[in-house]
């Protein structure tokens, strides 16, 4: 039986990771592809990560390529390709780059697999995977992006920090844009099923959404030179998996909008159920006056960055 095949888009720091864990699941034969001027450097990434195949013993395949003939047939695209952001930089900044690059991926991505799965992590995430969408003229269940897989699993890490409780049993989510304005609705995080709001303090809890908020832009910093590579991968195979093996799991993702929370058009942070039918729902529940005006805020933000798509 032929396994699925695997496609990422830009094989820098969070396509090496994609690879790695993708293939350590299993999930499925994985090309990592590149521009040519990277194709040595996609090559020699596959090569290595074949060469870890004894000690792990996953049976993957994994190749690299700047050929885009390589992807026909591709079940799911991940796509990552473009420029990661530098201190002082938001999101937003990258736009005008990552923009053309994407319009581009779009075109080659239709043409080679049209009925694929593609989740779309690169950034300005919202206005990123709207491009996609309507580039490609994909169906709205087909195309999704990562961001509240990853803010979420920020906000359950630092909830951990500051507990000490095991970080798999803190639930809550992210919603909203991935950006500044993100919403993490702290009325509905538990800790092995106890409300959070019972657990910590008000003020603390503030400093620890604020703290969610920019924790993509504290590993910049700290980086110097690029952004976080290693969460973001496994968000976005946890998205994939689920895709593949029909889990219908229910995550945080950037999944277009048509009336759902009042949101009519774009793409943002909603809990989606995703299965082998891509983007299988929307579970829509009600927001208190607070979370619905944080909602429309991060939404302005998102519609801004959109308008600069001229699309
Ligand atoms: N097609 C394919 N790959 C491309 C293209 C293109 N047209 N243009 C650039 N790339 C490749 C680069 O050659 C590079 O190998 O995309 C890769 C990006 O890798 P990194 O620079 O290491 O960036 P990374 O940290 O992986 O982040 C990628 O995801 O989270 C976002 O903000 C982040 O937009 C950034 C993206």
């Amino acid at each position: 039986m032929s396994q699925p095949k695997i496609s990422l888009i830009g094989g820098g720091q969070i396509g090496g990771n994609l690879a790695l864990i993708a293939a350590q699941k299993e999930l499925g034969d994985v090309t990592i592809f590149d521009i040519p001027k990277a194709e040595g450097m996609v090559k020699g990434k596959a090569l290595d990560l074949m060469q870890l195949r004894p000690h792990d013993g996953y049976d993957s395949n994994i190749s690299g390529t700047s050929n885009w003939n390589d992807l026909k047939n591709t079940d799911v695209f991940i796509i990552t390709a473009g420029i990661p952001r530098k201190p002082g930089m938001n999101r937003e900044d990258l736009l005008e780059i990552n923009l053309g690059i994407m319009k581009d991926v779009a075109k080659n991505i239709k043409e080679q697999a049209p009925n694929s799965f593609v989740i779309v992590i690169s950034n300005p995430l919202d206005a990123m995977v709207y491009t996609f969408y309507k580039v490609s003229g994909f169906s709205k269940n087909k195309v999704v992006g990562m961001a509240g897989a990853l803010d979420s699993a920020r906000f359950r890490t630092f909830l951990a920090m500051e507990t000490g409780c095991s970080v798999q049993d803190i639930t809550c989510m992210v919603l909203g844009g991935h950006g500044d304005t993100m919403v993490p609705i702290t009325r509905l995080a538990t800790i092995g099923g106890v409300p959070l709001e019972e657990l910590i303090p008000s003020d603390r809890l503030d400093e620890i959404v604020e703290r969610t908020r920019f924790a993509g832009g504290e590993i910049v910093k700290l980086f110097g030179n690029g952004s976080a590579y290693y969460a973001p991968a496994q968000s976005a195979i946890e998205m994939a998996e689920s895709y593949l093996k029909d889990k219908k799991r229910v995550i945080p993702c950037a999944s277009l909008c048509e009336g759902e929370f009042g949101i009519n058009g774009y793409f943002i942070g909603v809990p989606s159920v995703i299965g082998s039918g891509g983007v299988e729902k929307i579970l829509e529940f009600d927001l208190k006056d607070e979370e619905k005006a944080a909602l429309d805020n991060t939404l302005e933000a998102v519609k801004n960055t959109v308008k600069e798509t001229g699309l």
